[in-house]
């Protein structure tokens, strides 16, 4: 199957609106170029000796810059292996102006009719319209080159109390890290992984859990996911389960290599693992979008002598999950909506839109649901208001 093929038939509509989206947004941005080459000519006047194809220019822009970031786009949905120069100077320019574009243009059709009404009171002069806009551009230019270039590679590493029923006393302290969506692909740099492994090893955490979308799109960074997980140490091991993104493009080969870096792969199943004579049962569900996942073979071995930890991508299980007695839930696949309003992540987030569950703790009943915020990215590699972590479970017997 060609490449095309496989995108066309992966989410096509997704796609589709996307490029859309984004050949309208360099429309609406003309005002800015418009702008931009105008105080440019005004500037510098006295030495343009092209003065009508120089001011024409800005009228050119938007069909380059949507065709530029539209087979970025397209290239985004089947990622592949490229020098490093090439995503450094090709694609991280493309998703910074295609993050800028998303804030400008919501900032030139916000900002229009304040600066009109300011031109009809004679508040403000012709030139606002120029200076309005270049600011719009340049304020969403900056944001975007903070998001993607210090935000996103910037990790937290955090670590809570989580209070569960029926905990046994002899486990009290036990903690589990949890890393989830890794989203590893060409703009993920080696350093960034070399920090995520040291972090996540020095943390000498008892379990270390990965909770899916291991993958951001294709299937040729399988080894190299394998070869990460299988540099993770932890006294009681390594568990995880698979997300949609790991699926994308057939799951199978990933599944193989993800077993021979020693992790425990937990498909619909379940382990008991055991320390200081005391035990909990860790299970794992399948992928939901692909329609894998299967609660009743994953809780199967439910016992209610030892407590249920269940790894799950979705958090939108939680419910089922509490409902079924789990003791504690880990996902992630939200990435806490990746652009978020700073401290303020849980109520307005771009996941908000589209999940009820979020970023962090919940409870139902007497069951805990964590939503990770994931430490990769995907679409524009970009992070804001939303922290890449990760997390560190330390566990304890409710009272
Ligand atoms: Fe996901």
């Amino acid at each position: 199957m060609k490449r095309s093929e496989k995108v066309r038939r992966r989410r096509p509509n997704f796609v589709t609106v996307v490029l859309i989206v984004t050949a309208a947004l360099q429309l609406l941005l003309l005002p800015v170029w418009v702008s931009l080459f105008g105080e440019i000519a005004r500037t510098f006047a006295p030495t343009l000796t092209f003065g009508t194809l120089f001011h024409a220019l800005p009228y050119l822009l938007p069909l380059p810059l949507a065709l530029y970031l539209g087979w970025r786009i397209q290239l985004g949905m089947w990622d592949e292996k490229k020098p490093a120069l090439v995503v450094a100077l090709v694609d991280f320019p493309a998703y910074i102006h295609f993050s800028a574009s998303l804030l400008a243009g919501i900032l030139v059709v916000a900002g229009t009719p304040i600066v009109f009404l300011l031109r009809l009171t004679h508040v403000v002069d012709a030139r606002a319209w120029s200076l309005y806009f270049i600011g719009a551009y340049a304020f969403s230019l900056a944001l975007a080159l903070y998001g993607t270039l210090v935000r996103r590679p910037w990790f937290v590493v955090e670590e809570k109390d989580v209070a569960v029923e029926g905990w046994p006393a002899a486990l009290d302290g036990l903690r589990i890290a949890q890393l989830s969506d890794l989203h590893i692909g060409s703009l993920t740099s080696k350093s960034l992984v070399d920090r995520w492994v040291e972090a996540s090893n020095s943390a000498k955490a008892d379990l270390i859990v990965l909770t899916g979308d291991y993958v951001t799109s294709g299937t040729v960074f399988h080894q190299e996911i394998a070869d990460i997980i299988a540099r993770l140490h932890a006294p009681l091991g390594v568990a995880l389960v698979m997300g949609n993104h790991d699926y994308f493009g057939g799951g199978e080969p990933l599944l193989t290599l993800l077993r021979k870096s020693g992790a425990r792969v937990l498909q619909n199943e379940s382990e008991i693992y055991e320390k200081n004579g005391a035990s909990f049962l860790l299970a794992g569900v399948d992928d939901t979008w692909t329609k894998r996942a299967n609660m009743t073979a994953a809780l199967e071995r439910q016992d209610p002598s030892r407590p249920t930890i269940l790894l799950a991508h979705d958090p939108d299980l939680f419910p089922l999950a509490a409902e079924a007695g789990v003791a504690f839930t880990l996902s992630g696949h939200t990435h806490g909506g990746q652009i978020a309003a700073p401290f303020l992540a849980r109520r307005f987030s771009l996941a908000n839109i589209s999940h009820h569950f979020v970023v962090g703790y919940y409870r139902a009943k007497k069951s805990v649901l964590y939503v990770h915020p994931g430490l990769g990215t995907t679409g524009p590699p970009v992070r804001f208001g939303v922290a890449p972590a990760i997390a560190i479970h330390r566990m304890r017997a409710a009272r």
